[in-house]
């Protein structure tokens, strides 16, 4: 099992990004909640946890020759598979290593482990894009992370799903503490009613409380950001969807003290958690 080694590692704040529903701005949010906490001087990692096609490097314009698929075939240690990003963001690409990753034999588990105990580069933050939906592969990210934040747009049906979602992280993995991102809205009267929204129903049948980190208006610069493969936090730092996001890193780096845990100790839980499922 893991040492905690507190005097050597850094904390890490362990932060999983995902939605009920796809296409509503998880990886944007990501990519650009990176670069901003970067801007505020804190070294950030991202986990590129999802399979589909929108990834993280095509949208911060990187070529990442391995993947955690490397690792796992005892080819590469993760020195070699992590990538820089804008701002030192490191990111480490799972990709096609991703389902891998949540179902490995006792081997690469112990590989991976082991590589990310050898791991000596510390983080202050580590952001996890998964895919959408209610998967078991994006469930252990999520029970693995400190913090989930669930991405929805304001429309009732996105907001059915992200609740979909909620539940079944709270009734299948006792889940309690979700944070909410509106994303694509119009005012900030729209973003709030529909956390509202949310949140009185996940008080009614769940009996939580959702927390919110805030929105993201429908912003054109966010469209031309993702063509131009550039953050818009670096991009276009004074539109106003990146006012909202430098926001939003600022609550995050301002919450220290909640922040416990290692990225080897993130790693361990990710691994038990997928382990313990398929006993
Ligand atoms: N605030 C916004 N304003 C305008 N367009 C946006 C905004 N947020 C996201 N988009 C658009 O939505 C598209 C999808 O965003 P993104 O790839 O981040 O979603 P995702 O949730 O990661 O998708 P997937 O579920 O496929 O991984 C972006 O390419 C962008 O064009
Ligand atoms: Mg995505």
């Amino acid at each position: 099992m893991l040492k905690e080694k507190g005097e050597k590692r850094k904390f890490v704040k362990t932060i999983a990004v995902t939605s009920g529903k796809g296409g509503v701005g998880k990886t944007n949010l990501v990519a650009n909640l990176a670069v901003a906490l970067a801007k505020l001087g804190k070294e950030v990692m991202i986990l590129d946890a999802d399979l589909g096609l929108s990834n993280i490097d095509i949208l911060l314009h990187l070529a990442p020759r391995y993947n955690i698929q490397h690792m796992l075939n005892g080819m590469m240690g993760l020195k070699d598979v992590l990538i820089s990003g804008p701002r030192g963001v490191k990111i480490l690409p799972a990709s096609s290593g991703v389902q891998e990753l949540t179902a490995l034999d006792e081997f690469q588990r112990l590989r991976i482990l082991e590589e990310f105990d050898a791991f000596e580069g510390g983080t202050d933050v580590l952001l996890i894009d998964t895919a959408a939906g209610i998967s078991e592969n994006v469930a252990f990210f999520c029970i693995a992370a400190q913090e989930i934040i669930v991405v929805t747009p304001p429309e009732p049906t996105a907001l059915t799903d992200a609740y979909a979602l909620i539940k079944v992280l709270f009734t299948k993995y006792q889940e309690k503490d979700f944070t909410v991102v509106v994303n694509s809205v119009s005012s900030d009267e729209e973003a709030f009613k529909a956390f509202k929204k949310l949140s009185l129903v996940a008080e009614k049948f769940l009996h939580i409380s959702l927390d919110y980190l805030g929105y993201i208006p429908h912003d054109n610069s966010v469209q031309r950001s993702v063509k131009a493969q550039k953050a818009f936090v670096e991009a276009y730092p004074n539109s106003i969807a990146s006012r909202r996001v430098i926001e939003m890193a600022a609550k995050i780096s301002g919450q220290e003290g909640k922040v416990k845990g290692t990225l080897q100790f993130f790693i361990g839980n990710l691994l038990s958690a997928s382990a313990n499922s398929s006993r």
